[in-house]
């Protein structure tokens, strides 16, 4: 097991269990952070609500092999996203592969027995996106492995929807049946929820900031001793010098950002149509907002030590630390509020109105909808709006480590080609300041506007500062010289034909053209080099030729290279009087589709996962149909089995 738990941990959850007094584990397997963010609340819940011994469970800090001797009064709980095509997150793979492999083989030598997991008790919930085709597929594909392996499953399994924008909801709907029964399956007593911290929060006003040991924003040891080790991962960020930052373009609302990452010597390697993960730093104006609504401002740099109350708690940051540092760096403060985090909160209210307010609130989906969620508040304003602006510090500083997201890096496609660039990423990132019409607050994204500001600080901007949300730029992830960004690269299956004489076809509107200029850049190196290089045709999108035109002359450099064989098709949205997308140009295009199709082109979207991939997908199924004279239900069948071939391969987000 390389990705293994730290040296010296048991890999055997059932022992662990024994040892800790445990009767009950919540395991997740998570990519952004939510599905963490839902074991915790269930463990939280199941002890403070019906007295549960909990513990959660990273997937992949345990081995599988002994399920099948899971205690008979033990139950376990299963959190799992699924993520991009119907795959597994990260930290599931293995757990995936070892049960809903076709010979899963337990310690006991329980496969021997058609009822292996016989004594297992657990409950499932699924967290996925029904824009994308495999909706769910990990906890459809788990819960029916455990079934099949003769698991009882307590309650249903539940599915939460982020592409209806209800996964908060669907979770809640469905973990209150889920106790029901589970109530009667063990036997349980309801009790009356009292909030009992998680972990133990200690200042040390003895220690200094400076002087001593303490992490600042460093996300591990080495990074503390400014000797930075790989390999890099998601556990340990590579600080990665920004070589170029530049702004492709820049309007009133909206900048596209390009930047060069310098992974020299690093030993970071990617493929053309990787991912890199940037780690992204809170905005200072919001951490001041945190820490001055729960009245820490003036101790904002006082060390702490924070350690699991229980030794089954993982604290999600080093420590020694400080409250600046916690909630610059780990803490997602500016994502939007969860109901349930606003009802545990109520406890604390400063006075009796506040609290009946935030009860309704928890327990008022429709009401919570309108006073919080439409109103894009972050949790430090839906505080500081309350109380009107006065500070609150009855709250455990352990609640939120508990309540909030740890934050996450966030993904962008490399828009570069790695057989052209191979030490050097390229991003191509929008940065967008985004309202819902009539709602107070402008939510400005986290990452970008950090990248923005590291972008106006590498020019000498004497105040790097967008919008006013104050970045911190130096300090502890910049005690590298030069400008830096934390980062790591996730290898995807977004590939080109290794034959690079096969034609491809791309369709990228928007930001979903990154990974084609990589795309392009490599079929273009390999023509420079006299390699025969196939039919080469990308849909582009954009709303106006002279505002939002992404590398429009770095189209005309590869063309010189690949002559006709490369095709550029842009549509402008906002140029004419009627709005002209990609599926326009597509459509004009299909007799040329069609053929490429037919001489096996290997098609590729990329970009906006909500609408405009689906109706590519759609509308590719109309142009087969149409040219080749086909029904319907024939094409989709076709554009089906070429997505199962990878001949149609999707990158896209929502
Ligand atoms: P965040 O702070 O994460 O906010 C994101 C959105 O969440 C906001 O726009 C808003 O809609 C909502 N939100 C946040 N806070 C609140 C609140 N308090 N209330 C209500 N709503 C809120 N992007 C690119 O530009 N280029 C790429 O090449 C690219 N490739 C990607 C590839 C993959 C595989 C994936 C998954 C994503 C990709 N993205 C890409 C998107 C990118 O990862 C980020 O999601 C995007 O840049 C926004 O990040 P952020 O931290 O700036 O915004
Ligand atoms: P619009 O914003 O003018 O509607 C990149 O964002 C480009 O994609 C823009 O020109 C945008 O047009 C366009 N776009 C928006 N929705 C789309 C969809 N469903 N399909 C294809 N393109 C779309």
């Amino acid at each position: 097991h390389a990705n293994g738990a730290k040296a010296g941990k048991s890999r055997n959850i059932i022992e662990k269990m024994e040892e800790s007094g445990k009767n009950c584990v919540v395991f997740y397997g998570s990519q952004t952070g939510t599905a963490e963010d839902y074991a915790s609340r269930l463990a939280k819940e199941g002890s403070s609500r019906f007295g549960l011994k909990t513990m959660v469970a990273d997937l992949e800090d345990y081995d599988y092999e002994n399920l099948d001797t899971f205690p008979e009064d033990k139950v376990a709980m299963f959190v799992l996203a699924t993520y991009g095509e119907g795959e597994p997150t990260d930290n599931a793979v293995e757990f995936y592969e070892f049960i809903h492999g076709d010979d899963v083989a337990f310690s006991e030598g329980g496969g021997a027995d058609d009822k292996p997991l016989g004594n297992l008790k657990y409950v499932a919930f699924g967290l996925g996106n029904n824009t994308y085709e495999h909706y769910n597929s990990m906890v459809r594909n788990v819960n029916a492995s455990l079934e099949k392996l003769g698991a009882q499953r307590v309650g249903e399994a539940g599915e939460g929807d982020d592409g209806a924008g209800t996964m908060e909801e669907d979770f809640l709907a469905w973990k209150e049946p889920m106790w029901a029964a589970l109530v009667k399956a063990m036997d349980l007593e309801e009790r009356e929820a009292v909030y009992e911290p998680v972990f133990d929060v200690v200042e040390r006003p003895e220690m200094d900031a400076e002087e001593d040991e303490v992490y600042l924003g460093e996300p591990n040891k080495n990074h503390l001793n400014a000797s930075q080790k790989g390999p890099y991962n998601a556990h340990n960020p590579y600080i990665a010098p920004i070589a170029e930052s530049k702004e492709v373009f820049n309007t009133n609302d909206r900048n596209c950002l390009h930047m060069e990452i310098d992974v020299s010597g690093s030993g970071i390697t990617y493929t053309t149509g990787d991912h890199i993960a940037v780690w992204p730093t809170n905005a200072g104006k919001e951490v001041d907002r945190f820490l001055t609504v729960l009245g820490l401002a003036d101790k904002r740099h006082m060390v702490i030590s924070v350690k699991g109350l229980d030794p089954t708690a993982k604290v999600p940051f080093p420590s020694p630390t400080t409250y600046d540092a916690v909630v610059r760096y780990h803490m997602e403060i500016c994502a939007p509020v969860s109901r349930q985090f606003v009802s545990t909160l109520a406890a604390f209210s400063p006075n009796e109105t506040i609290k009946a307010e935030m009860v309704k609130m928890g327990s008022d989906k429709d009401y919570f909808h309108e006073k919080v969620a439409n109103n894009n508040l972050n949790i430090a304003q839906l505080l500081e709006t309350l109380s009107e602006r006065a500070p609150w510090p009855s709250i455990p500083f352990s609640a939120f480590i508990e309540g909030l997201h740890k934050i996450q890096p966030r993904y962008y496609s490399i828009s570069s080609s790695s057989a052209v660039q191979k030490d050097k990423i390229s991003i191509t990132a929008v940065v967008e300041s985004l309202a819902k019409p009539g709602a107070p607050h402008i939510v400005k994204g986290v990452t970008t506007n950090y990248l923005l500001a590291l972008k106006q600080k590498q020019h000498g901007a004497p105040e790097p500062d967008p919008h006013g949300l104050n970045y911190a730029l130096t300090g502890p992830r910049n005690k590298y010289d030069g400008i830096h960004v934390p980062v790591h690269v996730r290898h995807s299956n977004f590939k080109l034909p290794s034959d690079p004489s096969k034609p491809i076809i791309m369709v990228g509107p928007g930001t979903g053209v990154a990974p084609f200029r990589g795309f392009v850049q490599e079929r273009a190196a390999h023509a420079r080099a006299g390699e025969k290089v196939g039919k080469t045709v990308l849909f582009f999108g954009c709303r106006r030729k002279s505002e939002d035109f992404l590398y429009e002359h770095e189209w005309d450099q590869y063309k010189k290279d690949l002559g006709d064989n490369f095709v550029l098709h842009v549509a402008f949205s906002r140029d004419g009087p009627k709005k002209v997308y990609v599926q326009h140009k597509m459509k004009e295009n299909a007799a040329e589709i069609n053929e490429l199709l037919q001489q096996k082109a290997y098609f590729y979207v990329c970009g906006d996962a909500a609408n405009m991939a689906r109706e590519v997908n759609t509308l590719l199924a109309q142009i087969i149909a149409e040219q080749r004279g086909l029904p319907e239900s024939k094409a989709e069948e076709i554009v089906r089995s070429m997505r199962s071939a990878n001949q149609y391969q999707e990158d896209v987000w929502s």
